[in-house]
């Protein structure tokens, strides 16, 4: 390294004239035009660093007004979230309105079956929690789960409140209580997991269940989780066909239907939560 590098651009340029000026490689008048060169150099370099300040300058302000815009924009955003928050606010009022509206309606066509929709209900949220479900999903299965056999409106009273077992016959008309159910509510501005719960709840883990014969995890998540509470509570109330079994004969026919009638994962959390759904049993019976 020499002791050039430490020079400005200026006196690097008179040190290289004087150099060559001693050594006689370049005139007095060589010597003046490098100076004139250098300074031509040095007032085009000062006035595209000008330039630049100015470029900068005007960057600066598309950066402010950019920031402004974006400010406007996130402010706008803001808004219409909280409009669509309403909105969907409104929308889930008017439809927990209408299920309650079904639910009683279910309920004027079969008194047995009151209690019998709360708990399927609130069973489904304890077994969908404890499986892992999201709060939402929680919420909107203890919803729609009072829907599941809404299509029992559909079913005669002779066949719906009969006393002992059915025919095949009537076994045929009482199985499409699902498909009568799943048209009430075929809308696709109705929520998919409320016609799944309905359509699909007496599906079976093992295929032999109606109405589909669909098996495994074919089955929507939430007509699995609406069928094993919906048997639980069937087993432990008193219908007109039977009466209520103990708490053990009924826990003894859920293991005994894990990977036949039905998901075992769901069986297996649902007893971990067996005291929480003795409490609701108790509180709704
Ligand atoms: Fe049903």
């Amino acid at each position: 390294m020499t002791g050039e590098t430490h020079l400005s651009g200026e006196e690097q340029v008179i040190h290289a004239a004087e150099r060559h000026l001693s050594s006689g490689s370049v005139t007095h008048d060589g010597y003046a035009a490098l100076l004139e060169q250098y300074r031509k150099l040095a007032r085009q370099t000062e006035k595209l660093v000008r330039i630049s300040d100015r470029q900068q300058e005007q960057l600066n302000r598309v950066n402010e007004e950019l920031a402004e815009k974006n400010s406007i924009l996130a402010d706008r955003e803001a808004h219409l979230v909280k409009l669509v928050d309403e909105k969907t606010q409104k929308i889930e009022r008017i439809t927990i309105a209408l299920v309650n509206a079904l639910e009683d309606a279910n309920l004027l066509n079969d008194a047995d079956t009151g209690n019998h929709i709360k708990r399927v209900s609130k069973y489904s949220a304890v077994i969908a929690r404890a499986y892992g479900c999201a709060p939402e999903y929680v919420r909107k299965i203890e919803l729609y789960a009072s829907l599941h056999d809404i299509g029992k409106v559909g079913i005669p009273d002779e066949i719906l409140k009969k006393r002992g077992s059915f025919e095949d016959d009537e076994f045929e008309r009482m199985k499409q209580h699902v498909l009568i159910g799943f048209r009430m509510l075929d809308s696709e501005d109705l929520d998919a997991m409320a016609k799944n719960i309905v359509r699909y709840h007496h599906e079976k883990w093992d295929g032999t269940g109606y109405i589909e014969g669909l098996a495994g995890e074919t089955i929507p998540l939430e007509a699995r989780i609406v069928a094993l509470a919906d048997v639980y509570d069937a087993l432990t109330s008193r219908r007109a066909y039977k009466p209520a079994y103990c708490e053990k004969e009924t826990e003894d026919i859920i293991r005994a239907g894990a990977g036949k009638h039905f998901d075992p994962a769901i069986v297996d959390v649902f007893f971990t939560r067996i005291e929480s759904i003795i409490a609701i049993r108790d509180e709704y019976t």
